[in-house]
């Protein structure tokens, strides 16, 4: 099997789910964000604040292109890696997409008390939340299975996938 591809906003679970799929398949666990981020030896906070956005997004397009011609890795997506049509692309081909989602309310009580997150920091409001949701729907509608993850435990969505995986490949 090739690669899970986690997709999802902020606080959709990508990385909590991540690692107990990752333990479940004997994969490896990769996580986008930390790659970035140990490479630039910065968070993605100070990336963002020193070099900007679109700094981040070339050096998150990077990372894909790399780590997706590996093999046997659970990957966590940032929420925003799946902007650029060149990412879905590889992130695509690399093996199966799952696409993580929740309601704009739930995506607000898990992710507000957190300021690593630079595109909600200075307007952190479920206004932002689901209008970004809005802009983003069409590409999360991509992958090859979607689970809502509200109100769910990890290992129910874990589970999800597992099946999905087995009936699939
Ligand atoms: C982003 C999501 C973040 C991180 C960066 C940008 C986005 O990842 O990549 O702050 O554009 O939605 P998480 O989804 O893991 O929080």
């Amino acid at each position: 099997m090739r690669n899970i591809v986690l997709t999802g906003f902020m606080g959709t679970g990508k990385s909590s789910v991540g690692v107990e799929l990752a333990k479940e398949l004997g994969f490896r666990y990769c996580d986008l964000d930390s790659l970035i981020s140990d490479e630039a030896g910065m968070t993605i906070n100070r990336i963002f604040e020193q070099y900007g956005e679109t700094h981040f997004r070339d050096m998150e397009s990077s990372a894909i292109e790399r780590i997706s011609s590996q093999e046997n890795l659970v990957i966590s997506s940032g929420g925003g890696a799946v902007i650029r049509g060149k990412n879905r692309e590889l992130l695509r081909s690399s093996g199966v997409m799952v696409n993580l989602q929740a309601s704009a309310e739930e995506i607000y009580s898990r992710v507000h008390g957190d300021s690593s997150r630079p595109l909600l920091k200075n307007n952190m409001s479920l206004e932002k939340i689901g209008m970004m949701l809005r802009e983003r729907e069409p590409f999360y509608a991509e992958a090859d299975l979607r689970i809502d993850t509200t109100g769910k435990k990890v290992e129910d969505v874990v589970r999800e996938i597992l099946r999905y995986l087995e009936g699939n490949i």
